[in-house]
């Protein structure tokens, strides 16, 4: 499918569990303009509600279990790049997907690699970030989508978007409030990169051609 003679990036989202990002980023590319065309949803976990979200979407959804390939890491990935080779993917997004994923597969789509972090990077790296922000006071904290690298969470920032943390909040009610930006700031994310405004460069992001963060 063109748009108004633009190829749309195919991209394809990896998914653990109930796939909210995975279902925004779903919803974005119906519009003919959006710079990127979903073309599979893969979940490890074959319980995982956005399997079912996925293909009420028609979008071709996949199930490879980690669990088949046990200590064997690699194998487990081989199968996930075969089916993204096999549904042309060019971008892969990982949206609530919790498995680590090794160098050798990082390296594979180094720069065609998005993550949805959901804290400000670089604070709160790893996981459960809204007890620890709330356990620090933290008066803001949010989400942060960026280029996937080696080390968990360290990628270039693409974007981030930020929300209050109120009196009273607990990490259901932080939680819900970040969950309700990550959907739109994914899709913008996707979006810069499937145009090509933002691109990973010698371990960099490069944003409308001009480098950006630290020297
Ligand atoms: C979201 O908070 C996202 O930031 C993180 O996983 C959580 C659940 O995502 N990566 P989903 O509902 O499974 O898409």
């Amino acid at each position: 499918m063109s748009r108004g003679g633009l190829a749309r990036t195919p991209t394809a989202v990896l998914i653990s569990g109930r796939g909210s990002n995975m279902a925004a980023l779903v919803e974005a590319a119906k519009a003919s303009d959006y710079p990127a065309q979903i073309v599979l949803v893969i979940s490890n976990r074959p319980e995982a509600a956005g399997l079912a979200r996925a293909e009420a979407a028609g979008i071709p959804a996949k199930l490879v279990d980690h669990r088949e390939f046990g200590m064997d890491r690699e194998g487990f990935e081989r199968a996930l790049d075969a089916q993204l080779r096999e549904h042309g993917a060019e971008l892969v997004c990982l949206a609530g997907f919790m498995r680590r994923l090794t160098p050798w597969f990082v390296a594979r789509w180094a720069g065609r690699l998005l993550n949805i972090h959901p804290s400000l990077l670089p604070l709160y790296k790893g996981l459960h970030t809204h007890e620890r922000a709330l356990a620090d006071g933290a008066k803001l904290h949010g989400a942060s989508v960026h280029f996937v690298t080696e080390e968990l969470d360290e990628g270039p920032v693409i974007a981030q978007s930020a929300v209050p943390v109120l009196a009273g909040d607990t990490p259901e009610t932080l939680a819900a409030r970040v969950l309700d930006v990550e959907g739109p700031l994914y899709v913008a994310s996707l979006a810069f990169v499937a145009s090509g405004k933002a691109k990973l460069d010698g371990g960099k992001l490069r944003f409308g051609g001009e480098a950006v963060g630290p020297g």
